[in-house]
């Protein structure tokens, strides 16, 4: 079987994230075949300014289209600021919508973590409508929205709640399938 690599982009900066504590899950939860690589650049890329988008772009910039391109798929944790996603994991987005467009036709499943009543899901719906706007090939379902985040992890950041990992565990099955069949798929030919 061919050995899938999913970048896995949590979209806090902060050392205790339930966001990334869903990732690392994810990493012990993912299907056979699938390999999760976390990504960690987040806090080096600088704002997206089209004067620094240059065909010379800063190295942390560089790094990130690399990281993604080279990915089979991509799946973002995402936390939920002033109901939207958060101006650091935006600030990625765009560089990689940018340049060589890496996350353009990407297969993408998404997450997201919060210690409030609806699990980021304001700032998911926010991230869809992004990822739509650039064309990447976003998983639908599950929806995995982690309410009350402090309650299923304990304060190793160990998820400890069999329903989320579950969750999970069925957001990586579809986003597994996603991207076999679309492999299997020959592109459209014009006679
Ligand atoms: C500026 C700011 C705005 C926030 N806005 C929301 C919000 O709209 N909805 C929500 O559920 N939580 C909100 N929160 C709380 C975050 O969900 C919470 O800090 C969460 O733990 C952040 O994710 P992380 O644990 O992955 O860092 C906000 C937090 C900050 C700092």
């Amino acid at each position: 079987m061919t050995e899938l690599k999913i970048l896995a982009l949590s979209g806090s900066l902060r050392a205790g994230s339930y966001n990334t504590a869903l990732l690392r899950a994810a990493r012990r939860i993912g299907p056979g075949g699938m390999t999760i690589e976390l990504y960690s650049g987040l806090g080096e890329l600088p704002l997206y300014s089209q004067d620094l988008d240059t065909g010379t772009p800063p190295e942390a910039v560089t790094a990130l289209r690399r990281h993604i391109a080279e990915a089979d798929g991509l799946l973002i944790a995402t936390p939920e600021h002033n109901s939207s996603v958060p101006a650091a994991l935006k600030n990625a987005i765009d560089w990689a919508s940018t340049g060589s467009s890496p996350l353009s036709g990407k297969p993408i499943a998404m997450a997201g973590a919060s210690p409030g009543a609806f699990g980021s899901i304001r700032a998911q719906q926010a991230l869809r409508q992004i990822l739509a706007a650039i064309g990447s090939d976003v998983v639908v379902k599950p929806e995995v929205t982690v309410f009350r985040s402090h309650e299923r992890f304990d304060d190793d950041g160990k998820l400890t709640d069999d329903f989320t990992a579950s969750l999970l565990s069925d957001l990586l099955a579809s986003l597994d399938r996603t991207i076999r069949s679309k492999r299997r798929i020959p592109p459209l030919t014009r006679t």
